[in-house]
C-alpha cells in the first residue's frame, strides 16, 4: 500500500480508475484536476477527513487495489493541531477568506450585469471597465498579492497544489486583459465569454482556498508563523491604494443595490 501513497494520485487512478470515484464520493476532486502528479499520501492529508472517514476511504481504496487481501494501511501523517470538520481560521487567514466574501460578491453579479450588457452603450462599458479593475486591484493586486507575496512563501511553491493556484492567478489575469481587448473591439460576445470564464474559475480557486487549502495551511503553521503573517498582512493592507480599494468596494455594493433594485421591479 506504501508503493501507491508515494505515487503520483493521477498514475493511481489511471491503473485503479475506481480509486478515482471513490476520491470523489469524499469530496477529493482528483479526477477533473489537470495536474494530478500530488501523491496519493498528501491528497488524503491535505482534505483532512475525520479519522474513521480516512480509515474507511483507505479500506475501500486497498480493497481496489489489492482485492481479496488484507492490506495493513498506514495512517497518513498530518501536521499536529485538531483536526475538525468545522471551518476555522486563524486571523490572517480569516482576514483572505473575508476578502473572498466581496470578491464572491462580485463574480455573483456577473451574469446578471451581462444579461442586459450593451456593448454600445457607455454606460454599460463603464460597468464592465469599472468590473475589470476590481478583478486587477482588489482581487488580484491586493488579495492574491498577499496569497503569493507573503503566505505561499512559507510553504513550497514548487510543489503541485501551489503550482495549481497560481496558474490560476495567471489565467485570471489573462482574462481580465482579454475582457478589456473585447470590449475595446465591441465584441459583446468576447466580453461574455472572458468574464464567465473569470466566475468559474475564481468559483473553484476561491472554493479550494476556502475549504481545503487554508485550514491545511493553518494546520501547518506554527504559532509564530501565523503572527509573523498577521502583521506581514496589516505592513502589505498599509501600504496598499486605500482610495483605490474604497472605490473597488464602493463599485461591488453600488452594482449589488442597482440590481436587487431591478429584481424588485
Ligand atoms: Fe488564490
Ligand atoms: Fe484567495
Amino acid at each position: 500500500m506504501e508503493q501507491y501513497l508515494n505515487a503520483p494520485v493521477k498514475e493511481v487512478i489511471t491503473k485503479f480508475p475506481k480509486v478515482g470515484k471513490i476520491l470523489e464520493e469524499y469530496e477529493i476532486g482528483c479526477v477533473p484536476c489537470n495536474v494530478g502528479s500530488c501523491l496519493l499520501k498528501d491528497v488524503v492529508e491535505i482534505h483532512n477527513l475525520a479519522d474513521e472517514e480516512e480509515k474507511e476511504m483507505m479500506a475501500r481504496i486497498s480493497r481496489v487495489i489489492y482485492p481479496g487481501q488484507e492490506v495493513e494501511i498506514p495512517r497518513t501523517e498530518r501536521q499536529g493541531k485538531v483536526r475538525s470538520k468545522e471551518l476555522t481560521y486563524s486571523p490572517p487567514m480569516k482576514r483572505l477568506v473575508d476578502e473572498h466574501v466581496l470578491i464572491k460578491k462580485w463574480i455573483a453579479l456577473i451574469p446578471q450585469v451581462l444579461e442586459i450588457f450593451d456593448v454600445h452603450s457607455e454606460d454599460d462599458r463603464k460597468i464592465i471597465i469599472e468590473g475589470v479593475n476590481f478583478i486587477r486591484s482588489y482581487a488580484d493586486r491586493l488579495h492574491h498579492g498577499k496569497e503569493e507575496d507573503i503566505l505561499f512563501k512559507y510553504f513550497d511553491e514548487t510543489s503541485d497544489i501551489f503550482k495549481t493556484m497560481l496558474d490560476d492567478h495567471v489565467e485570471g489575469r489573462s482574462h481580465a486583459k482579454a475582457t478589456l481587448e473585447a470590449l475595446e473591439k465591441r465584441d459583446r460576445q468576447g466580453v461574455v465569454d472572458h468574464l464567465m470564464a473569470y466566475r468559474a474559475l475564481l468559483t473553484e480557486h476561491i472554493k479550494k482556498e476556502d475549504e481545503i487549502l487554508f485550514p491545511w495551511m493553518d494546520r501547518s503553521l506554527s504559532v509564530k508563523q501565523v503572527g509573523e503573517l498577521f502583521s506581514k498582512f496589516n505592513a502589505a493592507d498599509d501600504r496598499a491604494d486605500q482610495d483605490g480599494i474604497e472605490r473597488c468596494e464602493k463599485f461591488v455594493l453600488e452594482i449589488e443595490k442597482k440590481f436587487r433594485k431591478e429584481e424588485s421591479k
